[in-house]
């Protein structure tokens, strides 16, 4: 460690509101030098069973329940004590004394939310120390021997369902990513066109053009083949025909009820769901789909990437919840061929960057994610340049928690002009082309 490292002087600890207007932890770290660093934590709705834990109140009297005071007494309490005097850019050491400090295998005595909070606080201060941009920090921080700066594909989601908006329809996101595209400002250019005639022709249908909570639109269309046809009709009239491509993330646990996929009503097998997700993606050129099955189908994952992972990203969230652990399984068992990294799913930023890197090992696709309750903390942006993630999914171009995060990496790409590049298709499948 270089000796001129700043150490940890404290760490101060706010409850504030979410996209949602729901209570989330926010955390500041000060240094010796005077360097701080501040961080918010967001949090999710489709929540993997497997997660770690979101330590919330449970007292009815404020927030329903929600309330965050004793995570954030908790950092202000016994983490800011184990903390102090830690030198600021070991990231790797000050998040396993903090996992050691709570003991739990899912950080469920001092609360994931309140560890991740310090984690990321303490990252950014220890950049500002050391004054450099995130991006470039965290490579450092982390060892990570790359020359190339990749700009991630962003993966927008603009049709918004699930548990995200009361459209009625099943699959939670349906998303679009400029796959070929000369750079991420002229990828985003495209998405946000898009967008914008996709809300045109909502309106023309006499439908909602309210959104969601990613900043997508909640139309209450009849089947999730109508959004696919109308979102390639918007690709179209935006002229990114083959250009700009199809995702998918279905969150299906949640439709997943006593061992069947209810999906538009009807109650179908892996094997059954995996075929209307084939001839989906057959028809609208879809490139990935996350979260096609419940979180615990181990053997409905592995056969549906054995008949469709050569076509399709097959993208772990809820089955693989950013746990190094779970994505070993995944990998030795081939349930999959990419993961969905959520910061908040393990809880250090520590883990989170073991996770991506023994995905890329493993040859997976990996996927910076946001939640659908969001800050305007746009820390997922350095994330995914620092580690050359290759895609991002943080919501549609509207909506400023979710913009805040897009115009991050336009700031970035322009920071690395000439020396980044645009990572397009690389992290998705050779996708049949769209007819
Ligand atoms: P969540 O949704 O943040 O509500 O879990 C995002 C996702 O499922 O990817
Ligand atoms: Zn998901």
């Amino acid at each position: 460690m270089p000796a001129r490292c700043a150490k940890i002087e404290f760490v101060r600890a706010l409850e504030i509101l979410d996209s949602r207007g729901l209570p989330t932890v926010s955390a500041s770290v000060v240094l010796s030098d005077g360097a701080e660093g501040s961080a918010g934590v967001p949090s999710g709705a489709s929540t993997g069973e497997h997660e770690a834990v979101e330590l919330r109140d449970g007292d009815k009297a404020r927030y329903f329940g929600k309330g965050v005071r004793a995570a954030v007494a908790n950092i202000e309490g016994e983490l800011a004590r184990a903390v102090k005097g830690l030198d600021a850019a070991d990231l790797a050491g000050l998040d396993a004394k903090m996992a050691a400090l709570d003991g739990t295998p899912n950080k469920g005595r001092l609360g994931a939310n309140a560890i991740l909070a310090v984690s990321l606080a303490a990252a950014r201060a220890a950049a500002a120390s050391a004054k450099r941009p995130l991006y470039a920090f965290l490579r450092q921080a982390y060892g990570i021997k790359s020359d190339r700066w990749i700009l991630p594909a962003p993966m927008l989601n603009v049709v918004n369902g699930g548990k995200h908006a009361d459209s009625g329809l099943d699959v939670q996101e349906f998303m679009i990513v400029p796959t070929e595209a000369p750079s991420f400002r002229e990828g985003l250019r495209s998405g946000a066109e898009i967008y914008q005639i996709l809300k045109k022709k909502l309106s023309a249908m006499k439908m909602t053009t309210a959104v969601g909570d990613e900043g997508g639109f909640a139309p209450r269309l009849k089947t999730h083949l109508e959004v696919l046809e109308i979102l390639a009709a918007s690709i179209a009239e935006g002229g990114y025909q083959g250009k700009v491509r199809l995702a998918l993330d279905c969150a299906a646990s949640e439709y997943f009820k006593d061992g069947k996929y209810i999906l538009e009503g009807k109650p179908l097998t892996s094997a059954e769901i995996a075929d209307v997700y084939a001839s989906w993606a057959l028809k609208h050129g879809i490139v990935s789909i996350e979260d096609p099955l419940d979180e615990d189908d181990w053997a409905g994952w592995k056969a549906m990437t054995a008949k469709l992972g050569d076509r399709l990203r097959l993208i772990g969230d809820d089955l693989f919840v950013t746990n190094p652990k779970r994505l070993a399984r995944g990998i030795k068992e081939k349930s999959a061929n990419a993961i969905l990294i959520k910061l908040n799913q393990i809880g250090t930023l520590t883990e989170t960057v073991q996770a991506v890197a023994d995905a890329q090992k493993a040859g997976f696709s990996t996927v910076i994610s946001h939640r659908s309750g969001e800050t305007e903390d746009a820390f997922i942006a350095d994330l995914a340049v620092a580690l050359n993630a290759g895609a991002i999914k943080t919501g549609a171009p509207c909506r400023s928690e979710r913009l805040a995060k897009y115009n991050r990496l336009l700031q970035i790409e322009s920071e690395l002009a000439g020396k980044a590049s645009y990572a397009g298709s690389a992290s998705f499948a050779a996708a049949a082309p769209a007819r």
